[in-house]
């Protein structure tokens, strides 16, 4: 018990040093279930019941537990993992239209046939400082995104998660043929987040207004950042190291198609991007190839760029799960 409310009383501690920033702060912030009840759960049961609370809650996570399919998270709530104790295996997250989500601190791995978090339909959504992996071996299908944005989300911030050895991490928009429903929407940042060992998807991106700043990619395997279908990128202070292919052909990318069986494939239109005038990119091996750079150059909130020379460093070092 005693050591229960230490742990309690330490992650309040230490969370309150993750800070919220970027697209997330924006349409009157994301503050999940700040304010509203509080409860640890360390059964599958137990958190599933708890996650949808319809009032205000914070769902702490004490212990690994492993379910199969989705379960659907409610407005209004915080699942925060304990020390590095928070983890689900199998199982993912699904918030749908929804708003006033924070999931921070929970590792997620091998998700079958599912994202381990899908967000379509809903707005105000912050992933923060997670963990998420499977393996390579079992091909682009068998299992789905890590965290895949549809269907006209906006306000979301994606900052400070480790994802690492998977094929498709994370993707805005799920179609082309959906710009009735999507186009002005999508509004997302990515921060300093650490993608290593991953085929595709570091986002890709439609329709989007996607901030992509002081992320670390090492071993992007086929397709880093992607900018399709009239999606606009501003894309800066990234740092890549160890891409096995050049980066590039539409948008910003590396040239083979996704090697999946997406029949949209290379036929997609590009995207823009741009990159930024305050801060260079370090590409490493990699090459880009921007057709169209856009207009998307600045955004509507305060952040603070990391130098490029110590992106590597503070994002390996405060990426992933028990760092905040
Ligand atoms: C969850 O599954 C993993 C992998 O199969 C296993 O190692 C672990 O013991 C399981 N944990 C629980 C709480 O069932
Ligand atoms: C990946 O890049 C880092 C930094 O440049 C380097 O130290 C490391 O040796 C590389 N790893 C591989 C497998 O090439
Ligand atoms: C850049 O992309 C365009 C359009 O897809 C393509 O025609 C061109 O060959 C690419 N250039 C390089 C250097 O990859
Ligand atoms: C910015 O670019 C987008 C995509 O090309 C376009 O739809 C939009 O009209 C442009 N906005 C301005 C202000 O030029
Ligand atoms: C930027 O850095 C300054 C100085 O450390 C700090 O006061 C401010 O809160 C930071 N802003 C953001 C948005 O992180």
């Amino acid at each position: 018990m005693h050591l229960t409310l230490l742990l309690l009383a330490l992650a309040h501690v230490y969370l309150a040093a993750a800070q919220l920033v970027g697209y997330a702060t924006e349409n009157g912030g994301t503050t999940g279930g700040q304010g509203g009840a509080t409860t640890t759960v360390s059964s599958a049961a137990a958190f599933k019941t708890a996650i949808s609370t319809t009032s205000p809650i914070v769902v702490y996570l004490a212990a690994p537990i492993n379910y199969t399919g989705q379960y659907s998270v409610e407005s209004d709530t915080s699942i925060i993992g304990i020390d590095t104790s928070g983890s689900i295996t199998g199982g993912g997250l699904k918030i749908s239209d929804k708003s006033n989500i924070i999931v921070q601190n929970l590792l997620i791995n091998n998700v079958v046939g599912q994202d381990a978090i899908t967000v379509t339909e809903s707005q105000n959504v912050w992933i923060d400082h997670n963990e998420f992996y499977s393996d390579t071996t079992h091909g682009p299908d068998y299992y789905d995104g890590q965290v895949d944005i549809t269907h006209a989300c906006d306000y979301v911030t994606v900052s400070w998660n480790y994802f690492h050895d998977h094929y498709k991490s994370s993707l805005v928009g799920a179609s082309c043929g959906n710009e009735d429903e999507d186009a002005g929407h999508f509004h997302i940042t990515y921060h300093h987040n650490y993608w290593q060992s991953i085929h595709t998807r570091t986002p890709a991106m439609r329709f989007s207004h996607g901030h992509l700043y002081n992320n670390y990619y090492d071993g992007i395997i086929s397709q880093g950042i992607h900018s399709r279908c009239d999606a606009e990128m501003l894309v800066e202070g990234n740092v890549f190291v160890n891409s096995t292919e050049p980066l590039s052909t539409y948008g910003l990318v590396i040239p083979d198609d996704s090697p999946n069986t997406s029949p949209d494939g290379d036929l997609e239109q590009d995207g823009h991007a741009n990159l930024g005038s305050v801060s260079d990119n370090d590409w490493g091996t990699g090459k880009i190839n921007m057709t169209s750079t856009g207009n998307f150059t600045s955004v509507p909130y305060a952040y603070n760029l990391t130098e490029l020379s110590d992106v590597a460093a503070t994002v390996i070092a405060g990426a992933g799960i028990g760092k905040v």
